[in-house]
């Protein structure tokens, strides 16, 4: 009986699983794709902008508040759910959920042992359909996420550390893995 019980919910794991066809998981890589590589070029542009302005100085504040009603916008235009979270965070309105974290963790293991990374598509139990990719550091993310007075300077450290006092998004290095874009599609 009890091993009857595991192999049904072995079955149900399964069939959860196999809800999306190999088209339709295509389908929803190459959307995602779209709309994450969208909001990475809505937030870059604005980013640039203020860097050039004033330098991370003057851009931090402005992340602060703009990272997160830009998003908001670009999920309003796509009918979606765009949020960009992480293991180590800088604010904490992006905090992973327990799959997310799973996700992250996943790409690390991936990393370590040289293996590719791709997106994922899956279905939860509730037939949501998820996106997840991930984030790497690139040079010029190093101003606000690198080293501490190698790339990012004392007084760069001391504005980071007043609007968040818990930052973990600092240290980094050129390749390494941020975070992820997790995108929740609505139909
Ligand atoms: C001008 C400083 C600055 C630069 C340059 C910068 N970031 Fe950030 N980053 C921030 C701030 C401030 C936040 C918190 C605000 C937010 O986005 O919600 C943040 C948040 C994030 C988050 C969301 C997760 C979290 O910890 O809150 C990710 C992912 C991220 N940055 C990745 C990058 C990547 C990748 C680059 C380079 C392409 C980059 N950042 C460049 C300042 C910066």
């Amino acid at each position: 009986m009890k091993n009857l019980l595991l192999v049904l919910v072995f079955l149900g794991m399964l069939s959860c699983d196999n809800k999306l066809t190999e088209k339709e998981k295509q389908e929803y890589t190459n959307k995602g794709n779209e709309i994450s590589q969208a909001t990475f070029k809505a937030l870059g542009e604005k980013l640039t902008e203020q860097m050039k302005l004033g330098g991370p100085d003057q851009a931090i504040p402005f992340c602060n508040v703009a990272a997160i009603p830009i998003t908001q916008q670009l999920s309003e235009e796509f009918d979606v759910i765009i949020k960009r979270t992480s293991d180590k965070l800088r604010n904490p309105e992006n905090k992973p959920s327990e799959r997310e974290l799973e996700i992250i963790n996943m790409y690390h293991k991936l990393i370590s042992e040289e293996r590719e990374m791709t997106p994922i598509v899956e279905v939860d139990k509730n037939n949501n359909k998820h996106y997840y990719a991930p984030i790497m550091l690139k040079v010029n993310c190093l101003a606000c996420h690198g080293k501490v007075e190698e790339f990012v300077s004392l007084k760069t450290d001391s504005i980071i550390k007043s609007l968040y006092p818990n930052d973990k998004a600092i240290g980094y290095s050129e390749g390494d893995l941020r975070g992820i874009w997790s995108i929740e599609f609505k139909k």
